[in-house]
């Protein structure tokens, strides 16, 4: 059972899984608009609601669990209502922010995860997660304006990331929610991008692929975070990520991993092929 079954990484894997020959149950708060695979089988379901979820989990074996369909006590509930139906594993899209040290308390996106990871780890069920580093698709949120202008306006235009393709994270995903080796349990995997880029680099991948000129605008650091905070990050949390960016110029990002490759097999996609599969989005 997939969870945000239409969003960047649950579309990818369900593809995925289907491909594998697995089969799917999709989540979505409206199957109407989700446009999902024929393959799969599509539920409604709003997680943070009050329906009773144990429908959802009958004869289900493996979950994947994503927090943008659901944190707290969403997560809780969703996670006792797969005990209870008789899930065996889950896998939890967590993030890079958790290091598994006491600074996972010192920030609202490792808190957040870490806290979901405790949950996941205590149920007593098999479980792997998934701990991803700056989605590429985040920089979705510069299309309207290299769209309308060309310009992107940030903070910190030199700040290095390590920008991971949705696909890559499905990928690894897949392959934990079908392996019958055992090999992934207990495993918290780090999964980067397979280069260093830096802001002002991602954006010139993007002119290059949509075939126009991009460039960034440097602006201050309040005006970068009420930009990005919004219904799912708090302001103080925009500003805690924007002041963290501005840790990341000209000193090295979080070191790349290469977990892509050891669990897929391939080495992770770049961030300019995931400009190309992007180019609709900024043309
Ligand atoms: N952005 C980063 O750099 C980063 C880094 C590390 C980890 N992460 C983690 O990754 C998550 C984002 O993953 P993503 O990009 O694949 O998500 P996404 O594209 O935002 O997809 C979320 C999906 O969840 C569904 N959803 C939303 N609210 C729901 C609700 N109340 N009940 C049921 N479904 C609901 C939506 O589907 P419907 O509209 O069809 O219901 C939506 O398509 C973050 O929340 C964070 O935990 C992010």
């Amino acid at each position: 059972m997939v969870t945000g079954a239409t969003g960047n990484i649950g579309r990818c894997l369900v593809g995925r899984l289907l491909a594998d020959g697995a089969a799917v149950r999709a989540l979505t708060r409206d199957p109407a608009r989700a446009a999902l695979p024929d393959g799969a089988e599509v539920l409604r379901a709003d997680l943070t609601g009050s329906a009773d979820l144990a429908p959802l989990l009958a004869g289900a074996d493996a979950l994947f669990l994503n927090l943008a369909a659901g944190g707290g006590q969403a997560v809780t509930a969703l996670v006792d209502a797969a005990i209870a139906a008789g899930v065996r594993r889950i896998v939890l899209n967590s993030s890079m922010a958790v290091t598994d040290t006491a600074a996972d308390d010192s920030n609202h996106i490792a808190r957040m995860h870490a806290d979901v990871e405790r949950t996941v780890r205590d149920s007593g069920l098999e479980w792997t997660f998934v701990r991803g580093s700056n989605y590429s698709t985040n920089t979705l949120a510069w299309a309207p304006s290299i769209r309308a202008t060309g310009v992107v306006r940030e903070a910190h235009p030199g700040a290095q990331g390590t920008p991971v393709h949705e696909a890559d994270l499905a990928d690894v995903a897949a392959v934990a929610l079908l392996d019958r080796s055992g090999a992934h349990l207990r495993q918290a995997y780090r999964v980067t991008g397979p280069e260093v880029l830096t802001t002002a680099q991602q954006v010139a991948e993007i002119g290059r692929a949509i075939g126009r000129q991009t460039q960034v605008e440097q602006i201050s650091e309040e005006a970068a975070a009420e930009a990005m905070a919004g219904p799912h990050l708090p302001l103080e949390a925009a500003r805690e990520l924007v002041r963290l960016f501005g840790t990341m110029v000209d000193a090295p990002a979080f070191p790349i991993s290469d977990a892509v490759e050891r669990v897929t097999g391939r080495p992770g996609r770049t961030y300019a092929e995931w400009a190309r599969d992007h180019v609709a989005d900024f043309s």
